[in-house]
């Protein structure tokens, strides 16, 4: 959706937007220095640990973690989407909302929403109008103000229902098939006539609504018996499914305060627990949680409940859920698993037991931590040498997964004592190669961190990443970017990029930069790195720290230092097929002809 928006565009909305104004007027805020602090709005204290940088137009908050720029507090404060918070800041501005940004966003696609629109209307209509649809929903207890809240419906049993309704002409069928409601014949046998069918047939529909309350797809259940259970609409110009999640629209409708949102596993959950006034339920759409779905999440709250289902698959698909959260989990979030009794699931339970003792489950809901420790844990013997080395060796990959900071310290020291090892110990192992150590001290709260000695701290190129970060203008004096195209090391191409972004801009800011990335996996890594300490506080430090940064990354790691490797393996161990062509590449690149054999 970001994608849609011009990045010039972004730019110019940044830059404009003045974040201490936007701030003040919500959140009392005092100058202190060259920043502004304030009591968090995102968690309750005492004394102000919110910080916001006019310089770099980026709040923080040192207690909960909360942080972002001008577009992503109005998410996080008014709980807009993206688009409306740009929407809202070009408006302040005096600019016009680019063409791409308007409606969903552009002129195509308002048409599809007609159509699934229209679609939605048309089921509901039928199942108005249909005996045996109704006794169902009847039979599976969801009552008359339910089915409208979702605008639940019946695809009629017919091939052609929607098809003779909406798709008389050329363009109508072409948009019905662009949105995944008819399917087109497969005319290789030659003995039926070419054309479309209607996907669904005899079911029971609940359409799937995007944050603006706009359906953008349907997931169809069978009426009695019937494969598959469940039926989705395909990916679509209107629906990517790992991005969004059953429910939401209506969760947002029913609240507007959310203290955490619980992710269950099917359409039928979300309904019924919504009927029965639990409205934070949502559900993806028959795919893992993914992280797009995760950071959706929490702009809007900061604590997730995993609902699952108490038998075999509901363990499998929580582990997963696990391994997905894992890069998201850190200080001032909340992670929890809430496994239900076995043969239950959200529906059943909260049909027999209703709303009060369903809740009453969440306090049982198992933390992160502790679910990570007692699944690793499962089938070791930690009184054994043996079973301690394991456990640690099954740690060390999630480990590597997650963010460094408070959060990934505590669940080290937690698995330190579990395994009876010195946490230190067990950190240089878990942490051993990993390019996010060493991590910075916690700060005390109500102080923002402040310069300290650069030296021996973090890795080249995270330093390197967190120079430009700070000070993005100072990207200009750096005169090799290109030549970090020929380095072969992970997260070179993330510095590269940030260079060269920042290069680009007029008047980069911290929070410009980031806004780059908000949809792409490096953001919570960058932003942290945003957050950490400048280690040099002025432009021209920077500048001069970052041109050696870069030297220095392209002296250890470019062309040279692998042609070095190459060579001295050659005379040492000899070299393979493929290190023998890379090797004769790079030798050629120098003007050296040829390889040893
Ligand atoms: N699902 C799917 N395709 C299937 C089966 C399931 O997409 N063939 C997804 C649906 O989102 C469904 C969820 O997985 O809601 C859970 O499926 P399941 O546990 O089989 O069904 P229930 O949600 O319990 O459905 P019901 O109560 O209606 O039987
Ligand atoms: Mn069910």
């Amino acid at each position: 959706m970001a994608g849609r928006i011009p990045q010039a565009f972004l730019d110019e909305i940044v830059a404009r937007a003045d974040i201490v104004e936007i701030i003040g007027a919500r959140v009392p805020l005092k100058k202190s220095g060259r920043e502004f602090k304030a009591n968090c709005p995102f968690h309750n204290e005492k004394s102000p640990s919110f910080w916001v940088s006019p310089e770099k137009q980026f709040y923080h908050c040192f207690g909960c973690g909360a942080h972002g720029t001008v577009i992503g507090f109005l998410m996080q404060y008014e709980k807009m989407d993206f688009i409306d918070a740009v929407a809202d800041l070009a408006q302040r501005a005096g600019l016009e909302l680019p063409k791409e940004a308007q409606g969903p966003r552009d002129a195509g696609s308002v048409d599809l929403h007609d159509v699934t629109a229209k679609a939605a209307r048309f089921f509901e209509q039928n199942l108005a109008d249909n005996p045996r649809a109704r006794a169902y929903l009847e039979t599976r207890g969801i009552d008359a103000k339910t089915r409208a809240n979702f605008a639940l419906g019946y695809a009629p049993d017919s091939w052609d229902a929607l098809l003779t309704r909406f798709g008389t002409q050329d363009d109508e069928r072409r948009r019905l098939f662009q949105v995944g409601l008819i399917i087109e014949r497969d005319t290789r046998g030659g003995e039926r006539a070419a054309g479309f069918y209607d996907r669904f047939r005899d079911r029971l529909m609940f359409p799937i609504r995007d944050s603006r309350g706009r359906v953008i797809a349907f997931g169809g259940r069978v009426i009695d018996k019937g494969e598959p259970k469940y039926l989705n609409s395909p990916e679509t110009p209107l629906f990517h499914k790992g991005r969004e999640l059953y429910g939401l629209y209506e969760a947002r409708q029913a609240h507007t305060d959310f203290k955490r949102l619980m992710i269950v596993e099917g359409y039928m959950d979300v309904v019924r627990l919504h009927q029965a006034g639990i409205t934070y339920a949502v559900a993806t759409l028959g795919t893992a949680t993914t992280q797009e779905h995760l950071n959706k999440i929490f702009r809007i709250t900061s604590e997730l409940v995993f609902c699952f289902d108490g038998d075999r698959a509901g363990r499998q698909a929580a582990w997963r859920a696990l391994d997905n959260a894992l890069p998201l989990a850190r200080d001032g979030r909340e992670l929890k698993f809430l496994f239900l009794p076995e043969g239950h699931d959200p529906d059943t339970l909260v049909a027999l037991e209703g709303r009060e003792a369903f809740e009453a489950r969440l306090k049982s809901a198992l933390p992160l931590s502790e679910y990570l420790v007692q699944q690793l844990k499962l089938d070791l013997d930690l009184d054994s040498v043996d079973g301690r080395a394991k456990l640690k060796a099954l740690a060390a990959p999630l480990f590597a997964r997650m963010p460094d900071g408070i959060y990934r310290e505590l669940l080290a020291d937690r698995l330190a004592a579990e395994i009876r090892m010195p946490a230190v110990k067990l950190k240089e192992y878990l942490f051993a190669g990993d390019p996010k150590r060493p991590a910075p001290a916690p700060a005390e709260p109500g102080t923002p961190r402040r310069s300290r000695n650069s030296a021996g701290r973090g890795n080249l190129l995270s330093q390197a990443i967190t120079l430009v970060l700070h000070h993005p203008a100072a990207a200009r004096s750096v005169t090799d970017i290109e030549a970090l195209g020929s380095v072969d090391r992970p997260g070179v191409s993330v510095l590269k990029e940030l260079l060269e972004q920042a290069a680009g801009m007029a008047q980069p800011s911290t929070g410009m930069l980031l806004e780059r990335w908000r949809e792409r996996a490096e953001y919570a890594r960058l932003t942290e790195l945003a957050m950490s300490d400048p280690m040099v506080a002025d432009a021209v430090g920077t500048a001069k720290e970052l041109q050696m940064a870069v030297q220095k990354l392209l002296e250890e790691y470019g062309p040279g230092r692998r042609t070095d490797d190459l060579l001295r393996k050659a005379e040492e161990l000899g070299l393979n097929y493929d290190e023998k062509a890379e090797l004769t590449l790079l030798l050629k690149a120098k003007g050296r002809p040829r390889a040893p054999s």
